[in-house]
């Protein structure tokens, strides 16, 4: 049995989407299992560029098959708009593709909702990716969802859409925001379409997993987001409406967590992140902006500039605990080429008191006064370099350093976006559990 989580360990972008597919060859089916169209996973392969927002990494594996389960909201625009732009890219997704019918099903009015929400005059904005996937988490939690297997069941379908709508505009109406110009018919005729496009994909993919694991497959489950954005352990409010920490892929997905065999987080060399909301190492100096340029820390899906900062060792022990992980990937190491030196946090301080724990407010994460360690930076480039002994000497006393001050062993590193530019390191846990 081998079924690996692989996860983001901070606040997002993590590189997820090149490990997967770098990995996805080793595994039968890989499943994502929580957010929507928020995700943006980039895979480069060789001068060909992928962005995967809902569909998982591995489908650009021929043959292999891709689930989206339970655990996503999916906008059925841009699913399909997703799978026409693979197809005419020549990667075969029809008979590839599995879709949850127990997924939800994000409707306009979702992101209508959240326009409001997060423009509302006082609020202090949370910056989300404006896709509705926050509103569509809500109604699936308040039990006023739309799933897929309602949409392909027409009858079933426009009596509860008509009912969901009666009921949010009465409360819409009840204080006065009512949207008049929204033509409900047209989106429900709209969506009626969608339901046959997709009828030919969906199934039960927690039945089709649990089948999978019996005959001995393998699953690779596709994290979206990170720790730091789950709607538990994250920065709340600042985070996204799903659970995208470990936990998540067995509620997403319907597979147990007795069948989990390894827990594989992803991290930056350094960390970024997109939006509002506190971060505790971020470089708001020149050294940021490097970052940013080196890095090219601007969002795969909405475009904006990331936020940059030092890796976070107290942030990654966290995200270790919560999650479990067997082993860490560190990404884009090559961006710190050029730094003389580089600072790294080691402890976090409020008030001037050592805090051990991850504290649970934004007001407090804000206060946070990181204690930083400056290593001396390796002058020449790690771009490309395959090979854990080829990483000039103070690379590797730098990961050295990530390892001994997160107590996670870093198994694999990856010095670019493409797949040959990476290290599994011989011997090691990762290597074990993936390879
Ligand atoms: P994801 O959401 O976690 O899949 O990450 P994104 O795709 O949003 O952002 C990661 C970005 O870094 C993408 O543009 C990747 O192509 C790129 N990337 C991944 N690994 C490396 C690496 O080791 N070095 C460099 N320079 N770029 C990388
Ligand atoms: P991948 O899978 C980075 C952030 C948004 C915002 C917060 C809530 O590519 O790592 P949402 O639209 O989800 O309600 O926004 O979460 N966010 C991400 N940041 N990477 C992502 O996905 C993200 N998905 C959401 O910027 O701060
Ligand atoms: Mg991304």
């Amino acid at each position: 049995m081998r079924n690996i989580i692989i996860l983001g360990s901070q606040w997002g972008d993590e590189g997820k989407g090149k490990i997967v597919d770098l990995f996805a060859d080793r595994f039968d089916i890989v499943a994502r299992y929580q957010g929507g169209h928020n995700a943006g996973h980039t895979v480069f392969i060789g001068d060909r560029k992928y962005v995967l927002k809902l569909i998982p990494s591995g489908i650009l594996r021929p043959g292999k098959k891709a689930v989206i389960g339970n655990g996503l909201v999916i906008d059925p625009a841009a699913l399909l708009a997703e799978i026409d732009a693979l197809e005419s890219a020549g990667v075969q997704v029809k008979g590839n593709l599995f879709i949850s019918n127990r997924a939800h099903v994000l409707f306009p009015e979702h992101r209508m909702m959240e326009k409001m929400s997060e423009a509302r005059p006082g609020r202090v904005s949370i910056g989300t990716t404006s896709r509705g996937i926050g509103p569509c988490y809500e109604d699936k939690t308040g039990r006023r969802g739309i799933r897929v297997a309602d949409l392909l069941n027409t009858e079933f379908f426009r009596a509860q859409y008509d009912s969901v709508m009666e009921e949010k505009a009465a409360i819409a109406r009840t204080f006065d925001i009512y949207d008049s110009s929204l033509d409900l018919r047209a989106i429900r005729d709209e969506y009626e379409c969608f339901a046959e496009r997709i009828r030919p994909m969906v199934c039960d993919t927690a039945a089709l997993l649990n089948r999978a694991v019996r005959d001995g497959r393998s699953i690779l489950f596709e994290g979206a987001q990170g720790t730091m954005l789950d709607v538990d352990h994250g920065t709340y409010p600042f985070v996204t409406s799903s659970s995208a920490s470990a936990g998540g892929a067995c509620t997403g997905t319907g597979i147990a967590p007795t069948r989990i065999t390894g827990i594989i987080g992803v991290s930056k060399a350094y960390i970024t992140r997109v939006g509002g909301g506190p971060f505790p190492t971020e470089a708001l100096d020149s050294a940021g902006d490097r970052i940013r340029a080196r890095g090219n820390e601007f969002g795969a899906v909405t475009g904006r500039p990331r936020r940059c900062g030092w890796f976070d060792a107290p942030l990654l022990r966290y995200t270790a605990t919560i999650n479990g992980f067997d082993s860490v990937v560190v990404t884009k190491l090559d961006v710190l080429d050029e730094f003389e030196t580089i600072p790294v946090c080691t402890g976090y301080r409020i008030g001037g008191r050592e805090v051990e724990e991850m504290p649970p407010t934004v007001a407090e994460i804000g206060r946070v006064e990181p204690i930083l360690e400056c290593l001396p930076g390796w002058g020449t480039s790690t771009f490309g370099i395959s090979e854990y002994a080829a990483l000039p000497e103070r690379a590797r006393q730098y990961l050295a350093f990530l390892e001994e001050r997160t107590g996670v062993e870093i198994g694999c590193i990856s010095t670019g976006p493409e797949r040959n530019q990476t290290i599994v390191r011989p011997g090691s846990r990762f290597e074990k559990l993936v390879c």
